[in-house]
């Protein structure tokens, strides 16, 4: 989460990533032929990292906050005990994720009827269990969670299904406040995610090579246009391959990574041909440092902008609904790198960096950002979409920026993708066919997939706030109170 307000001009990050069991190891993940066991990475009990969002959103409240922890859990536990009415998208998630939540006897009696059917679109959701654990945390803090009894139920969970995570794991969590990453971008200041989130120092890196560029001259979504984010992309995602981890843990050379001369330097590399990426490595990013799923844009008339990209990374995470406490167990450990060279469910590889370590936080692509235009609020933004955020989120600054494209022109956009490997340029529909042409005669591999991230903004201009919601995601809106 970013935060930021106009009258002090600073920005702040919470970092609330969840952690690994202090059990975990390494080589958790490899089967005996050590081969990656990608169902135990993503859909069971050790899938989990150590919960940071109750810590999370509790911090940003008591340290920034104007309304009682009680006063911000009411409609939640409203809506948990009362129900909601489900809509499309809610019972087709659902179906898509049957088998997977019918493994889990928990899940399963929540999600689906007696006779085992789901619930259908217009009925209610209730959700009792959950709305007993809001009312733990509503009641005795947002501590409830880490040492009280659903500590308990979480561990109990653990415990029965060869699960790590112990209840001094929940005991020592902790969110911590850290530096954003801050960049330029054509005279605005961008401000993004910091480890362990790879998201702001590959923004900042990708609009810093964008510059060398006149990409308003060459259009929007112009073949030259994506050509030029489809190599830059390729070289950033290398060097995330490389050199980022939780930095608690490791040494980012984070200053190099966001240095305009490092990216000058990447940039000489591109030319008006597609690079192959088996043959583009991390680059030499200077100067490494002495140690040191959803989302949404808020701004108040007080000057306060918050920009919350939060996840338990796929849609109903592990699957695993915690028995008794009613919410689901994230599977984020499967953004470690299980093996070196080995994808994970975003196709993103790792190394050394991202390895899995006891206590460490797994890395990110989460990219709250905030851009200032003279110091002052101007957009806030942020997606979820796995491994496309970085790229989702920085082509809506890029054709906000370059391209003058009011906000949500800029959300609705079509958008393209790089990440090294594969060596595709993916986008989404809307592409005109000889720009498809253009960038296969340069080279390039261009393959149309679904919708990519689900983009929630808000531009600032004169006093007047403009909100644009990814008409991508059926439930995504645009609200003013
Ligand atoms: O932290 C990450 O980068 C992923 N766990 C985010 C997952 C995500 O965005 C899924 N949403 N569509």
């Amino acid at each position: 989460m970013l935060i930021s307000n106009d009258k002090t001009n600073k920005v702040l990050a919470i970092d609330y990533r969840e952690k690994a069991p202090a059990a975990a190891y390494k080589d958790m993940f490899l089967d005996k032929n050590k081969n990656v066991d990608k169902s135990l990475s993503r859909f069971s009990h050790q899938s989990a990292g150590v919960p940071g969002t109750v810590a999370g959103l509790a911090l940003a409240l008591e340290k920034f906050g104007t309304i009682s922890l009680q006063a911000a859990l009411a409609p939640a536990i409203k809506l948990a005990e009362n129900g909601f009415v489900i809509t499309p998208r809610f019972f087709n998630g659902v179906k898509s994720k049957e088998k997977n939540l019918k493994r889990f006897p928990a899940s399963a009696k929540i999600f689906f009827k007696k006779d085992g059917s789901p619930y259908k679109v217009g009925e209610l959701f209730i959700q009792k269990d959950l709305a007993n654990t809001l009312k733990r945390i509503s009641k005795y803090g947002a501590r409830e969670f880490y040492t009280g009894q659903t500590a308990k139920y979480i561990v109990e969970d653990m415990k029965a299904n060869n699960g790590l995570i112990t209840m001094d794991d929940l005991k020592s969590y902790k969110a911590s406040i850290r530096e954003p990453v801050h960049g330029t971008y054509r005279s605005y200041d961008i401000y993004s995610m910091s480890p362990p989130s790879s998201g702001g120092a590959h923004i900042v890196q990708i609009l810093n090579i964008m510059e060398n560029f006149d990409i308003k001259e060459s259009g929007h979504n112009s073949a030259q246009t994506i050509h030029i984010m489809a190599e830059s992309m390729r070289r950033a995602y290398a060097d995330r391959a490389e050199y980022l981890g939780d930095s608690d843990f490791v040494k980012v050379p984070l200053k190099g990574i966001t240095s305009k001369a490092y990216a000058k330097e990447l940039s000489k590399s591109i030319t008006n041909k597609a690079s192959v990426s088996t043959e583009i490595k991390a680059g030499n990013a200077p100067g490494y440092e002495s140690n040191e799923t959803t989302h949404f844009s808020i701004a108040d008339k007080f000057g306060n902008v918050v920009s919350n990209t939060y996840t338990i990374n796929f849609s109903y995470g592990s699957g695993i609904i915690v028995n008794k406490a009613g919410f689901l167990l994230n599977n984020e450990m499967d953004d470690f790198s299980a093996k070196p060279g080995v994808e994970n469910a975003y196709g993103l590889i790792g190394g050394e960096a991202n390895k899995i370590e006891p206590n460490k936080r797994m890395l990110s692509s989460m990219s709250p950002t905030i851009v200032k235009k003279d110091g002052k609020n101007f957009l806030v933004t942020g997606s979820p979409g796995g491994s496309r955020i970085i790229t989702t989120t920085l082509q809506v600054i890029s054709n906000v920026i370059d391209h003058n494209l009011n906000i949500q022109a800029a959300v609705n956009a079509p958008r393209m993708h790089h990440q090294w490997f594969p060596d595709e340029i993916r986008i989404e529909e809307g592409f005109s066919k000889d720009t498809i042409k253009l960038l296969e005669d340069k080279g390039h591999k261009v393959v149309q997939k679904q919708a990519m991230g689900a983009i929630q903004s808000i531009m600032i201009k004169d006093g007047k706030f403009y909100g644009a919601a990814d008409p991508r995601r059926s439930t995504s809106s645009a609200l003013g109170y």
